[in-house]
């Protein structure tokens, strides 16, 4: 393989993953306490790739109105078995309505330990502490396949339109 290539991909490979990561981090950050009142969206989006549908979901905070929501939309292929270290490839397309209401793995990590909570804030701070315990649940299905978006629209004009039906 070409010495150069694999140099040059992987600050960008850590870029994706970081900004994978952050993307994910901010989902869950929003949506804390509104997972379980989505319904899905009345709308199919029509994409280069495939048709996806998403959620209507309370964004959770005071004076911010509904979100149409979609996890886990694959933004590359991502280069894993023999193409690993190779640059992300264009997303494959899909045939079937794609319903995006799972969050997508996220990149392979280490999560600390902090089943120990005595122990755990010899090295962190309150603050971490009960960020980290909230974040884990959503950071262990891990993945080399992990190139996915979650992306929130602004519901109002679709939940006025229906409304007014
Ligand atoms: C992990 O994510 C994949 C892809 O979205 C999904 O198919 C799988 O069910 C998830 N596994 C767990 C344990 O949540
Ligand atoms: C947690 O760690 C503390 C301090 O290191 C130790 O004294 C305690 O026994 C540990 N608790 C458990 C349940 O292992």
């Amino acid at each position: 393989m070409d010495r150069r290539k694999s140099i040059q991909w992987c600050p960008t490979m850590q870029r994706v993953g970081v900004l994978a990561l952050l993307l994910s981090l901010n989902y869950m950050e929003v949506s804390q306490g509104s997972r379980h009142n989505g319904h899905l969206s009345p709308r199919v989006i029509r994409t280069k790739y495939g048709t996806v549908r998403g959620m209507i979901n309370s964004i959770g905070v005071d004076g911010m109105g509904d979100a149409e929501v979609f996890l886990g939309l694959p933004y590359a292929e991502p280069p894993v078995g023999n193409l690993r270290l190779m640059p992300p490839g264009t997303p494959s397309p899909w045939s079937a309505l794609r319903v995006a209401q799972h969050l997508g793995p996220v990149c392979p990590q280490r999560l600390p330990d902090i089943r120990n909570k005595t122990e755990a804030l010899k090295t962190m701070s309150q603050g971490r502490y009960h960020h980290l315990r909230r974040l884990l649940p959503y950071l262990r299905n891990q993945s080399e396949d992990c190139l996915y978006l979650n992306i929130y629209s602004p519901a109002g004009a679709i939940t006025s339109r229906l409304h007014q039906n």
